[in-house]
């Protein structure tokens, strides 16, 4: 490799779930802090960060082609562009794109991203860096503090996960489930809310199987931390994704009825209706228990709009247990929800698993869902219409005086009218749509 020169301006380009969304806004800090700048838009960058996803086939795939575009991009350019690749792909697959792939500097799993600056300067002296360890907890100690955000603020509570579902790279990918101590997240949020947010959604891979210590000691649940951050005068909505519901408590349950600022709603995958193939995924609920979770959080909070996500075409999956699927989908009623085709992934357990679905048979499934939960969430948003509820406004819509923010349910409500980025306002939903609302203002709640 040719010493280079340290770069000046980079990119960051982030793949797959909203953790990977926070890291990359936290790697850009850790630039920025460094003096390197964000390249401007329709620019090259001298240092593209590729933050990757390794969930689907699908997804671990784009790394490559990705990398080949910018190679060819510099090229024609007659430049160099430093590359590292970062996120969940960097982290299973690090010696392979180092061997595949020379125009990639750096390799850094998500648990080792802090140490970016000593991999650039490697990298620009000539040397190829590769950090995939899982130091515990060294990352976030040695994160510069939070920037300018805007009204809406991701913050990583927990990370990694145990329950090695057998279709999954989770486990692989991001190591054992981790919490972070509760005052660094009581000290995040707080720098968030003075730097503008408004809104903060907890993450975690288990975001629920999050558990500490208050500052005198006492042991807390992640309910506990809910109520904890609520308590923050200038933060006025959380979230939290995604949950397990082999982690919910009673308290988690009861908190949707009492805490004001929590939002109602709830993103908690069953991945399929069939008891046979739950197991056969080591999820270790039944769809029954499942299904007398969500039915105690709607008694907690019966508005509260329910999301998740489903796998279709599981090794061994037939068409009756498919149909379970269906059935508890309509038993639900989802506000929302995300479903996958199953990807098989080296390494583990579903992949040697007999019964693999053919490509034809998982498409079809697919569509055959999808026509249940579009249904459903038109559904969801129509019955929404009539109601009055505060939209956080989030950014311009594409039309001039138009804005678009979320309800309470997390659905997109554009409106037009006087209103600015980060502003509370009280709207009557009009219409629906199947994938937003359209609301009228009734007044400006806060700024
Ligand atoms: N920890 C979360 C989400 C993990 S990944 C949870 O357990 O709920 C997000 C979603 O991707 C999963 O819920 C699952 O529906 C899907 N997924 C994970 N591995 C997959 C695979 N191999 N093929 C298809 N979908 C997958
Ligand atoms: Fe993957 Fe299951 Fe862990 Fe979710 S709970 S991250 S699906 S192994
Ligand atoms: Fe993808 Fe890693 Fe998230 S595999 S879904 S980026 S945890």
């Amino acid at each position: 490799m040719h010493k280079s020169d340290t770069p000046r301006t980079y990119r960051v380009k982030s793949f797959g779930c909203q953790m990977n969304v926070y890291d990359g806004e936290r790697m850009a800090e850790l630039l920025a802090e460094q003096g390197i700048t964000p390249a401007p838009e329709g620019e090259d960058a001298d240092l593209v960060v590729l933050n990757t996803c390794h969930i689907r086939e699908k997804a671990a795939e784009k790394v490559y082609s990705d990398i080949g575009r910018l190679v060819k991009a510099g090229e024609e350019a007659g430049r160099k562009p430093m590359i590292a690749v970062a996120g969940c792909v960097a982290q299973a697959e690090g010696e392979e794109i180092m061997a595949r792939a020379p125009a990639v500097s750096m390799v850094v799993g998500p648990q080792a991203y802090h140490r970016l600056p000593e991999m650039i300067a490697q990298a620009a002296s000539g040397k190829r860096a590769t950090d995939t360890d899982m130091p515990e907890d060294a990352k976030f100690a040695a994160l510069p503090k939070r920037r300018k955000v805007g009204p809406t603020a991701f913050l990583t509570i927990q990370e990694g996960c145990d329950k090695f579902c057998t279709y999954c790279v989770v486990p692989y990918t991001r190591g054992a489930e981790i919490s972070r101590p509760f005052s660094d997240l009581l000290r995040e949020a707080a720098s968030l809310v003075e730097a503008g947010a408004r809104e903060i959604t907890l993450l975690g891979q288990n975001v629920n199987a999050w558990t500490g210590e208050d500052v005198t000691g006492r042991e807390l649940g992640f309910d506990g931390l809910v109520r904890a951050m609520a308590a923050l005068p200038d933060l006025q909505r959380i979230r939290y994704t995604t949950s397990h519901p082999n982690d919910v408590t009673e308290g988690m349950i009861a908190m949707h009825g009492e805490v004001d600022k929590l939002m109602p709603y709830l993103h908690l995958p069953v991945q399929s209706g069939s008891d046979r193939v739950l197991k056969a995924m080591n999820r270790s609920h039944t769809a029954e228990s499942y299904l007398k979770l969500l039915e105690r959080f709607r008694e907690a909070r019966p508005d509260i709009a329910l999301s998740g996500d489903f796998i279709v075409g599981f090794p061994g999956e037939t068409e009756a247990e498919f149909e379970e699927t269906l059935a508890l989908v309509d038993a639900v009623g989802y506000a929302q929800a995300f479903s996958f085709k199953y990807s098989a992934r080296p390494g583990t357990p579903a992949a040697t698993m007999d019964g693999h679905v053919p490509m034809a048979v998982m498409d079809e499934r697919l569509q055959r869902l999808q026509a249940h939960l579009n249904r459903d969430q038109l559904a969801f948003n129509q019955a929404s219409v009539g109601k009055t509820c505060d939209v956080l406004v989030e950014r311009k819509g594409k039309k001039p005086g138009q804005w678009l923010g979320k309800s309470p349910w997390l659905q997109s409500v554009f409106f037009e009218g006087e209103a600015a980025i980060g502003d509370m306002v009280r709207a009557s939903l009009e219409e629906a749509g199947p994938n937003s609302l359209r609301g009228e203002v009734l007044e400006k709640v806060s700024a």
